[in-house]
């Protein structure tokens, strides 16, 4: 009985202790969540492969993990109840840090500076620098980004909210909203690929992403920021790191 109850307590402190390291070490796979609709951060490329700057960061943090790497590809509004749910260990997704988001996840330190952007065809004269200049306008945007909630922010626009921002500029292409509000770096890759769009406006926010993930996973989260700071690392600061800290 002693013997049994010995046991249990181990088995308890075992699944309340042991990190999320560990279980991702034991499982051997590092789960990533991403909207894979956010270039140059996460696309799907010409081959059908998942691809992009987000990415590349994931293999180096499993690599370093010592784990294989899973995409798993969804919307992104998903994202955060998917993290909350344990159905991926991060969100990788180009994820702005925000005091929202911070209230049910953790993020990194930041790895990316960005703002929003309008986006719209060419061929029109309607060239919006605010905000305040889509109003009584269509503006198509991607559910839950920061670009949904501050045009979501004015009664007089009407939103129109896609899963995938593939979706959104579709929309705008075929004269069904008249702007598309995203991320400057992913706009100016969807307007590379579309000589029909034109970004319209100056950056309007200042933003920064973080790699989340779930708040108690601290364990997690300090490999992640060693990771970046890893990265981050040029030849030249190893250098001074080696000759002048003691
Ligand atoms: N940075 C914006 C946000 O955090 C948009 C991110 C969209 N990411 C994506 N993979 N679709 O809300």
């Amino acid at each position: 009985m002693k013997k049994l109850l010995a046991v249990s307590i181990l088995l308890v402190s075992i699944v309340i202790f042991s990190g999320a390291i560990d279980e991702i070490k034991s499982r051997g796979y590092l789960l990533v969540g991403l909207s894979a609709d956010f270039p140059p951060f996460e696309f799907v490329d010409e081959n059908g492969n998942i691809v992009g700057f987000d990415v590349d960061l994931a293999k180096e943090i499993a690599r370093r993990l010592g784990v294989e790497l899973k995409i798993v590809d969804m919307t992104f509004d998903g994202l955060i109840p998917s993290l909350l749910t344990k159905k991926i260990d991060v969100i990788i997704s180009g994820m702005t840090i925000t005091e929202e988001r911070k209230k049910v996840v953790a993020f990194s330190d930041p790895y990316f500076d960005a703002g929003q952007v309008i986006v719209v065809r060419k061929d029109s004269d309607f060239r919006p620098k605010t905000y305040e200049d889509l109003v009584g306008k269509t503006v198509a945007v991607q559910i839950g980004t920061t670009g949904d909630i501050e045009v979501s922010k004015y009664d007089g626009i009407k939103v129109v909210r896609f899963d995938k921002f593939t979706d959104a500029f579709l929309e705008l292409k075929r004269g069904r909203a008249d702007a598309v509000v995203l991320d400057s770096a992913t706009a100016r890759a969807f307007v590379a690929k579309n000589p029909d769009l034109v970004i319209s406006s100056g950056v309007l926010s200042s933003e920064q992403y973080g790699i989340a993930v779930r708040k108690e996973d601290t364990d997690l989260l300090e490999f992640i920021n060693s990771v970046l700071r890893e990265l981050k690392k040029s030849p030249y600061d190893v250098l001074i790191e080696k000759w002048f800290s003691e």
